[in-house]
This record gives structure tokens, sequence and C-alpha cells, in this order.
């Protein structure tokens, strides 16, 4: 194996412990300890796991955590009102419903019902919006992660060519925006590839940093990537009981100078940001009281 390991827990642990700081002395200087507040709906054995880890790491971080755990069964319309009573509670700071709900509930309508300015995830489209126009509230968590991780591993973005694999609104399209525009680890050339991307090899091969974030199991292959490109690996797909990311690690890591493992990667980074964000979100409350 020829690639570095882009160690995200590593990184994610580093910044976590500096955040415990910056949070400590800003409940010290305002009296506010900030807060999350997770809405989990249903028993979905990955969501729960999530939670229950970004839970943690609130706690470690010194960030109160709440989590509503609310019955599969729950309506459209409870969820709503379940949401506004929590955009109306001046003690929580940020808001995260977490993804997929069940599907009698309209995803995006419960999306847009969280107040912009406690919307940690930077879903809502006013968040969205002024993400897309360079002038963000809040960077969405793992697109975030995914350019510190970057960033930290000492990759020029600056002029590179950017392949990024998928166009979800979590991860791909807002990548592909934070990476293309102008700033810091950015200000690269950017391709967003999707199902009906016409010869896609040829495309992934033409990639300084590929960025692999369609959930379909060690999709990416050695033959996909050009030598020494950085490889950002997004995926985290359950195959025979181990979990493995969007890349086949082995053979690609062969190839790559860099890439993230699957665990250990990415995944680590998203809570990271998410605690980053809950912090800002109490700073934005304060400043508009
Ligand atoms: N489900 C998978 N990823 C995410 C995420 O980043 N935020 C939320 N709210 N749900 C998710």
């Amino acid at each position: 194996m020829s690639a570095r390991i882009i160690d995200g827990k590593l990184i994610a642990a580093s910044i976590r412990e500096r955040l415990r700081d910056t949070v400590a002395a800003f409940t010290q200087t305002t009296g506010v300890t900030p807060k999350l507040a997770a809405v989990l709906v249903g028993e979905d054995p990955a969501s729960q796991v999530y939670v229950r880890n970004k839970e943690q790491a609130c706690t470690k971080a010194g960030i109160l955590s709440e989590v509503h755990r609310l019955d599969e069964a729950t309506t459209q319309a409870d969820l709503l009102r379940f949401v506004a009573r929590l955009n109306n509670d001046p003690s929580v700071h940020g808001i995260l419903v977490q993804l997929p709900l069940p599907k009698h509930i309209h995803q995006i309508t419960v999306l847009d019902a969280i107040h912009p300015l406690k919307d940690v995830d930077c879903f809502h489209p006013e968040n969205v919006g002024l993400l897309f126009q360079n002038r963000p509230r809040f960077l969405p968590c793992t697109p975030q992660g995914i350019q510190v991780l970057i960033r930290e591993s000492g990759t020029a973005v600056n002029g590179a060519h950017v392949v990024v694999l998928g166009r979800s609104e979590i991860v791909g399209k807002p990548v592909g925006i934070m990476l293309l525009q102008k700033g810091e680890t950015a200000n690269a050339t950017v391709t967003i590839c999707h199902r009906g991307t016409r010869n896609l090899p040829e495309v992934t091969r033409s990639a300084d940093i590929l960025i692999a974030a369609i959930g379909r199991p060690e999709f990416v292959t050695q033959d996909m990537v050009r030598k020494d490109a950085v490889v950002i690996d997004v995926g985290i797909n359950r195959q025979n009981n181990k979990l493995v990311g969007d890349v086949a690690f082995e053979s690609v890591s062969q190839i790559a100078s860099a890439i993230t493992p699957v665990p250990g990667g990415v995944g680590p980074m998203t809570i990271a940001m998410l605690l980053e964000n809950t912090l800002s979100a109490a700073r934005l409350a304060l400043k508009n009281t």
C-alpha cells in the first residue's frame, strides 16, 4: 500500500478537544451552555447508533444534549408541533431531526419547519441559499468535515480538479459548491457525477481529488482512480457484517497518494462539525436576544 491514511478519528478528536475548551470559555463568559435537541422517529438501527454517538460527543464537549425518541407511528402533524416547541424553547440552540424519517412523513416539510437559526444540519433552504452565495450561516456537517480532512491532509485544492460521485442534498451537492467557490481549501474546478454520467471511469480518472458519496459498497475500483489522487470515501455500507465504504480500499490505496478509511475517516468528522455548529447556534441565539 502506498497511500497515506487520512485519519479522521484522530483529526476529529483533536477538534473536539479544542472545542471543549472553547465551549467552557463560552459558557463561563456568557452563562449559557449550548444545547442540541435531536429528534429520532422510529427504530432505524443505524439512526439509533448515530444519535447515541452524537449524544455522547455533546456530553464530552460540554454541550447539553436532549434526545427525543418518538414512536414510528408519530404523525407528521405531531412531529411539526414537536419541532415548533423546540423552535420556541430558548434553552435549545440546535435542532437535528435524524434522517431518514418514516415513509408517511414528508421529509422536506419537516426540515423546512426547523428555525433557520437552529438548523445545525444546514438543511433549511435559507441556509442552503446563504451557503450557495458563499456567505454561510452554518456549514453542513459532512461536507465541512470533508473540507477539513482535505485541508488537514495538506492537499492543495486551489485549481485542482475535484470529482464528486453523488449529487445528494446532504453531501454531493453542497461539498461540490463549497470546494468550487472562492476561499481557503476551495477554488477548485468541480465535476459532480451521478447515475446518468457518461464514461464515468474516464471522468473519475481525471480527478486530483475524488470524493465518493453514492452509498454503493466498494463501487470505486482501482481503474477509476488516477495515480496519486487523493480519495475521500463518504460511504458507510454494511457488507457481510462488515462496514465498507464506497471505495475498494485495498486496491485503490495501492494507487492513491492519500485516502480516508471506513470507518474512521469522514464519519467522526461529521459529529465534530455538528458540535461546532451547535456552539455557533448558541452564539447566534445570544446575538439575536
Ligand atoms: N442521517 C444521515 N446523515 C444525517 C445527517 O447529517 N443529519 C441528519 N439529520 N440525519 C442524517
